[in-house]
């Protein structure tokens, strides 16, 4: 088109169709052809006898979008929400966006790993399957989930590798079971190890982001790669305390939303999805409005890390170097 043209149309364009605002429902691409919802809610730390209640209102309220584990040791009542919402023709399952995860443990169990899932959640197959960690953990050893040695140290399994257990995943999608498999927690150096040796690509890496935290290597990486990154622990995890930023509060008055709104649209405007954990009714809604924020918000936003010097939380308990810068 003559440049002239474009920049004609262009500034003609009404902003509200440039810069669209984003909903909680915005679909956003995958690599396998499929959309997965901006907004998801999470379910790690949230209490077994609250969960199911969590997970009606929040499918009642419009979320779509629910990020499961079986680490989490929530999802039978997790099932029991789905259950009923379903049975209520609240939602159809095909409207619903099914996360769940692979658990250290069962790197050597992979589909097993699934179908106990599976049947805690009472699916037949979930959207989104992610290795939690690619850190093997002894199968058999002292704690069905966290296995140490006597020592203290972790009790790792060092017979396979997680290249060994992605092939595994791969053999899952073709059992229906599963729409699309993916990755978590998984750093640039994990990638380079695992990337030249797959046959299909992770839809999803899905990591801990947030302006204190903004991983800006991994997440341009995953860009360059077709790998859709989703953020959690977006309000800070557990207590929000980004919620209380001077910036984040700022941003927020400037657009008259809450500081969550500004925290979880902040992932949207990268081009990632969001997953929010709330288990408090008047926030799982609050949690559902995201605005549109513009160059000015972002570079305040990403100015956060900087300023305040943030190191990377290390993940001791995996007892294995993870591969994520110490600073960012
Ligand atoms: N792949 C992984 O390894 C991994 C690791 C961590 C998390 N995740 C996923 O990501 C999800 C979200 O991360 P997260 O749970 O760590 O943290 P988060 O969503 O950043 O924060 C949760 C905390 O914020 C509070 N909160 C929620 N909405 C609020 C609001 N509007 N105002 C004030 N406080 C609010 C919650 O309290 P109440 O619940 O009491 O309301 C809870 O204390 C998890 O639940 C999980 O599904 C995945």
């Amino acid at each position: 088109m003559n440049p002239a043209l474009s920049k004609f149309m262009l500034a003609r364009t009404p902003e509200r169709i440039l810069h669209p605002t984003p909903t909680m429902n915005t679909p956003l691409p995958l690599n396998t052809g499929a959309t997965i919802p901006a907004l998801g809610l999470g379910t790690w730390q949230s209490e077994p006898g609250q969960v199911k209640a969590t997970v009606i209102h929040a499918i009642e309220s419009g979320y779509r979008h629910i990020d499961c584990a079986f680490c989490y040791q929530n999802e039978d009542e997790v099932g029991e929400a789905l259950k009923e919402v379903l049975a209520k023709k609240v939602v159809n399952r095909e409207e619903l966006f099914i996360t769940t995860k692979l658990w250290c443990t069962f790197h050597t169990r992979v589909e097993e790993g699934l179908d106990k899932s599976l049947k805690a959640l009472g699916l037949d197959y979930v959207d989104l399957f992610l290795v939690h960690w690619p850190v093997p953990m002894n199968p058999k050893g002292n704690h069905p989930l966290f296995p140490k040695f006597p020592d203290g140290s972790r009790d790792l399994d060092k017979s396979i590798t997680h290249v060994d257990t992605w092939k595994s995943m791969e053999k899952l999608p073709e059992t229906g079971k599963v729409k699309a498999i993916g990755v978590a927690n998984y750093s640039v150096k994990f990638l380079e190890e695992l990337l030249p040796n797959t046959t299909i690509t992770p839809a999803v890496n899905q990591i801990e982001n947030h302006p204190y935290l903004p991983q800006q290597e991994i997440v341009d990486f995953c860009k360059g790669k077709g790998i859709h990154i989703t953020a959690y622990s977006p309000l800070g995890s557990t207590g929000s305390p980004l919620m209380k930023e001077e910036v984040v509060i700022e941003v927020a008055k400037k657009h008259s939303v809450e500081p969550g709104a500004v925290l979880l649209s902040y992932h949207v405007a990268r081009g990632s999805s969001v997953l929010v954990k709330s288990v408090t009714p008047a926030r799982i809604e609050s949690n559902r409005k995201l605005t549109s924020l513009d160059d000015d918000d972002m570079e305040k936003l990403e100015g956060i890390s900087k300023a305040k010097g943030f190191t990377r939380f290390v993940y001791p308990q995996f007892g294995v170097n993870l591969g994520f810068p110490d600073k960012q």
